[in-house]
């Protein structure tokens, strides 16, 4: 829920056209927490008639090693899930972040612009480097300015997430108005974070403590798209739950995180608020609510695992699908990318390099 970030748009962002971009990391399958924190959100964006550019990021996904082979299949993968959810490549532009140099450029120029302290603070990057932040790639640090570049390079005004991104995008709107306040510009947009719905937070199946992500050690863990139906069923059926029946009101979901999380999962999938499916299933027990959760999710994922692996069997065409998309963003990234290079005072001559 994000009310007040939508009140305050109108100063910061009010000279540029309204545009939304996002991003997921091609690492590995997409999960739940995808479909639900962003996916859906995506299309009903698209679908609201909003200009929409969503990036593939494969530049972001190698701070850790990728196996190229397997980078490679699952940015085509992820792609096919964009699709397979309802992004429509004729209405959203759609395209994997290295085919557009811009993000990169644009990157090197935000190394320059934040400033290590902001950096540090940084909670994704302590969660992932751990103990072992001397071994992690320099790349792992600096991420947080390449995604201010992918946003930033498009004049994005509004960036769906899950809650787990809001910390990067304070950051996306510092790294902003310190370029804008350094050379006295008012170049780039400070963007609000759109941070909606049920399902924010997706929570582990196995600690509701903790996010879904694709990178649990446990598939269990979580639900993947692909994931076929007697899967999904198995998953939800031995998800960590307490053993109390369904409270009667959402007030009593306070203290039980997984019982918690498997309400906002059902209501996220059935596009209703938590209190109406307490309404429903208040009293009742997980022996009724669990197979009624994964009837759901099986009827809401199975057309979406049927049409990637449909798309999958004609990789040319996704190919295509994420060149045209690169086209298309670079036409929107490449002057905006040459008019901040003006302004730092870098000499452009090259005929040809707009
Ligand atoms: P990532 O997979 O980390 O690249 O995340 C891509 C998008 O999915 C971001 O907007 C995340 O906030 C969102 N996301 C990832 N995991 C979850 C989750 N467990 N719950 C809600 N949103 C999520
Ligand atoms: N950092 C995001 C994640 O891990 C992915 C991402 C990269 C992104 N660039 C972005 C999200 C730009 C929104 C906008 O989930």
């Amino acid at each position: 829920m994000n009310e007040s970030a939508t009140a305050s748009t109108a100063p910061a962002t009010a000279r540029f056209r309204q545009r939304i971009f996002s991003g997921i990391q091609p690492s590995g399958g997409l999960t739940l927490g995808n479909y639900l924190g962003a996916l859906k959100r995506f299309v009903e964006k698209q679908d609201e008639g909003i200009e929409t550019v969503y990036c593939l990021v494969d530049l972001h996904a190698i701070t850790v090693w990728q196996d190229p082979e397997k980078l490679r299949h699952a940015t085509r993968e992820a792609a096919a899930g964009f699709i397979a959810s309802g992004i429509d490549p004729a209405r959203s532009i759609l395209f994997n972040q290295s085919q557009v140099a811009a993000h990169a450029e644009l990157a090197w120029i935000f190394n320059c612009v934040a400033r290590m302290g902001w950096l540090r603070r940084m909670t994704q990057f302590k969660d992932k480097a751990g103990k072992n932040a001397e071994e992690a790639s320099v790349g792992l640090f600096a991420y947080p300015n390449l995604m201010a570049a992918d946003i930033l390079a498009y004049h994005a005004t509004h960036v769906p997430v899950g809650e787990d991104q809001k910390q990067h995008l304070e950051l996306t709107r510092d790294i902003a108005i310190k370029f804008n306040n350094d050379f006295g510009v008012d170049f780039f947009p400070v963007v609000e974070p759109v941070i909606e719905g049920a399902a924010t937070r997706v929570m582990s199946l196995r600690d509701g403590t903790r996010k879904m992500s694709k990178s649990d050690p446990s598939d269990m863990s979580r639900i993947n798209l692909t994931d076929d139906a007697d899967a999904i069923a198995q998953k939800f059926r031995k998800a960590r739950t307490d053993p109390e029946p369904l409270p009667e009101t959402v007030e009593g979901l306070d203290g039980r995180p997984e019982a918690r999380n498997l309400v906002n999962i059902y209501a996220a999938l059935a596009d209703r608020t938590p209190a109406a499916v307490i309404a429903e299933f208040g009293g009742k027990g997980f022996g009724v609510f669990k197979p009624a959760l994964a009837d759901l999710a099986v009827e809401k994922l199975r057309p979406i695992s049927a049409e990637m692996t449909r798309l999958m069997a004609d990789v040319a065409e996704i190919d295509r699908i994420l060149g045209a998309g690169a086209e298309r963003a670079d036409a929107i990234a490449r002057p905006i990318l040459a008019d901040c290079l003006d302004i730092v005072g870098m000499v452009r001559s090259r005929p040809a390099h707009g």
